[in-house]
């Protein structure tokens, strides 16, 4: 079985490869159309952006492939908002200014989140842990400032990010942030979604997460919108990351976590998608890591290759099944050529982490539809082929 799949891939790997040159060749140029034509009457296609996407080579396409994008970075609580009363909002309104005068949406993200934090929010004036109250007004202030701001401009925001625990103990629903722990408890969510809806009564907010299809996740995320929805939060829908891998999720883990969220009348994005190839983490619990010369790079080799377009095509067939509920699709970046998941994982798993013993060995990701000269894949084509 698996081996026929395999081969079918294989045979339709080579019978596109043709058709993508052709079409490749015409990036940048008038094709006529880009991912937002071919998706045109199911959802939006969206792409994470930079300062450095906008006005680079990346921007032509952009322009022409996608109708949505999201502030990679920049409207984060950190870099937005570094300290009090000081907002940095120049690459955020230059983002903005980018899609507004293209007639492209813009999605926010995000609003409240546990990385990238404004770590000044979590102390009070003498460098003492901020009390419940004044975190919570430091979080409307943030809300109203940042939300009030681009009003009527953002469409939808990820309002909460990542406030879901990722242990297998499923007694344990809510991370231990320093938000959860100041709070004491998931208020702070409920709070964030009714200052979100008071700042942009129009703007559509999600809770967004990763791993939103693993089982034990999944039913945590369920709780946390059960408990949302029982208290009236103003939630629209939930961010589903995708931040997938060649195996995972599989078919009936997307659909059974889209049947989840869509039987509490909730719609679903899928925010900052990409497939990795790179093999799962060695287990720690072997032992030490091997050498990372002992594993080079292997590149985009076919097999990869193949099982990469065989996922895009299964997520993207189940999508499309889903069109009711799903009200967008984002890449996380733009193409091969740079994906945050380059950066990420020592040795074996990415670039950053170079020592005596784990000399560097950079295994890209090769996640995204576009290659690294930004260029259609045969990934590319899978997904628009249908
Ligand atoms: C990532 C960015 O892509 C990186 O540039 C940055 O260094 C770290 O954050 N989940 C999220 C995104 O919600 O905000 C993260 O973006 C990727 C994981």
């Amino acid at each position: 079985m698996y081996l026929t799949i395999t081969l079918s891939i294989l045979f339709f790997v080579q019978c596109t490869s043709k058709h993508q040159v052709t079409a490749a060749s015409l990036v940048g140029t008038a094709t006529g159309k880009g991912l937002k034509d071919y998706y045109k009457d199911y959802f939006p296609i969206g792409v994470a952006v930079s300062m450095a996407s906008l006005h680079g080579p990346d921007s032509a396409l952009i322009v022409e492939e996608f109708n949505s994008v999201t502030p990679e970075n920049d409207m984060k609580m950190g870099p937005i908002h570094p300290s009090e009363n000081v907002y940095n909002w120049k690459n955020a309104d230059a983002i903005v200014d980018f899609a507004v005068s293209r007639h492209i949406r813009i999605r926010g993200h995000n609003l409240c989140w546990h990385n990238q934090e404004a770590g000044w929010m979590f102390k009070g004036p003498n460098g003492e842990p901020a009390t419940k109250e004044l975190l919570l007004q430091r979080l409307k202030d943030h809300i109203f400032a940042v939300a009030g701001r681009y009003k009527g401009k953002i469409y939808a925001w990820d309002v909460v990010n990542e406030a879901v625990d990722d242990s297998d103990d499923t007694t344990q629903v809510y991370r231990k942030s320093n938000w959860y722990k100041i709070c004491n408890g998931p208020d702070f969510i409920d709070s964030a979604f009714k200052y979100a809806h008071e700042a942009d009564p129009d703007a559509k907010l999600y809770y967004n997460d990763y791993n939103s299809e693993h089982p034990v996740k999944r039913e945590k995320i369920f709780k946390l919108l059960q408990k949302l929805i029982a208290g009236h939060a103003p939630i629209d829908g939930v961010g589903m990351q995708a931040h997938w891998k060649l195996n995972d999720p599989s078919p009936d883990e997307l659909r059974k976590a889209l049947d989840e969220v869509t039987s509490l009348g909730l719609k679903v994005q899928f925010t900052e998608m990409d497939i990795t190839i790179r093999l799962p983490k060695p287990n720690p619990a072997s032992g030490t890591m091997p050498a990372a010369t002992a594993v080079p790079d292997s590149g985009y080799t076919p097999l990869a290759e193949a099982k990469q377009i065989a996922q895009y095509k299964m997520a993207f067939d189940i999508f499309r099944k889903y069109k009711r509920f799903i009200t967008g699709v984002t890449f996380w970046n733009v193409s091969d050529r740079s994906s945050w998941l380059d950066g990420r994982g020592g040795g074996l798993m990415g670039g950053a982490a170079a020592g005596a013993n784990t000399p560097r060995v950079v295994r890209k990701a090769y996640p995204l539809l576009f290659d690294e000269n930004r260029q259609r894949k045969k990934a590319y084509w899978a997904v628009v082929n249908f």
